[in-house]
């Protein structure tokens, strides 16, 4: 299976005109990537879906939304519904995002009801999962990793579609990358409860110095970049290392 790179765009960037050029710059043609070695899929804010739609397909990327709900449709003024997102040629969704969890108070079950609905809907999970600095110090990392997923999966009959990213709050957004011995430890842990070819990405302060190091030493079979993939250039290395 080719390594998935994922670039998880959060709220940035603020115009049209702006997220038009990073499309653009990150496409294959521009960049010279191969997309037959490599699965990139990007994700933007929701306004920017149409846009990235139109340059999916020359810039050789797949496209994804960072949240849906998980109900069909209705009285739920703001929410998104996996058919939606389906209907406008989306392929990909990250559910359980820490930053949600934290800011948006979204539970175990919540995460759940989500990737329920969104497998249904034909979406393919970028399920995210990742412990707290607080949690990590109490020795309790591989208990919280172990719920995490247990309650997010719970009644999934079937998990092809679903990509693991270990993200370890503490590394998000900081500059203090996971060691790549740990991050290996933690894959193969993660591992013991998905299917054997269920890819396990690893996310947290992704640059261009280390990201080769998770995919070729740490067992991840690929990566959830954030903040260095609104940076084109530095994410096309990126995307290259693991090539
Ligand atoms: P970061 O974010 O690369 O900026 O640490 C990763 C993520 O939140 O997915």
């Amino acid at each position: 299976m080719k390594p998935l790179i994922i670039a998880n765009w959060k709220m940035n960037p603020v115009s049209l005109e702006e997220a038009k050029s990073l499309f653009s710059a990150l496409g294959e043609p521009t960049s010279g990537w191969n997309k037959r070695s490599v699965e990139v899929v990007i994700c933007p804010p929701f306004a920017w879906l149409a846009e990235g739609r139109q340059q999916a397909t020359e810039g050789g990327f797949t496209l994804g939304a960072q949240d849906v709900f998980y109900e069909d449709k209705g009285a739920f003024t703001g929410e998104i519904s996996p058919e939606m997102l389906k209907s406008s040629n989306v392929d990909y969704v990250i559910i359980g995002h820490s930053e949600r969890r934290k800011n948006f108070g979204e539970t175990d079950e919540i995460v759940n009801k989500k990737i329920k609905k969104a497998l249904e809907a034909g979406l393919k999970i970028i399920f995210c999962i990742g412990e707290t600095e607080e949690e990590r110090k109490a020795g309790k990392k591989n208990e919280v990793l172990q719920r995490q997923i247990q309650e997010g999966l719970k009644d999934v009959i079937d998990i092809k579609d679903v990509n693991v990213a270990y993200e370890p709050v503490w590394a998000i957004g900081t500059g203090n990358n996971c060691e790549v011995e740990e991050t290996k430890e933690t894959i193969e842990f993660i591992k013991k409860f998905v299917l054997k070819d269920t890819r396990v990405l690893y996310g947290g302060s992704v640059k261009s110095e280390n990201s080769g190091n998770y995919v070729k030493d740490a067992g991840a079979d690929g990566l959830l970049v954030g903040g260095a993939s609104l940076d084109a250039e530095e994410f096309v290395k990126i995307v290259k290392s693991a090539e």
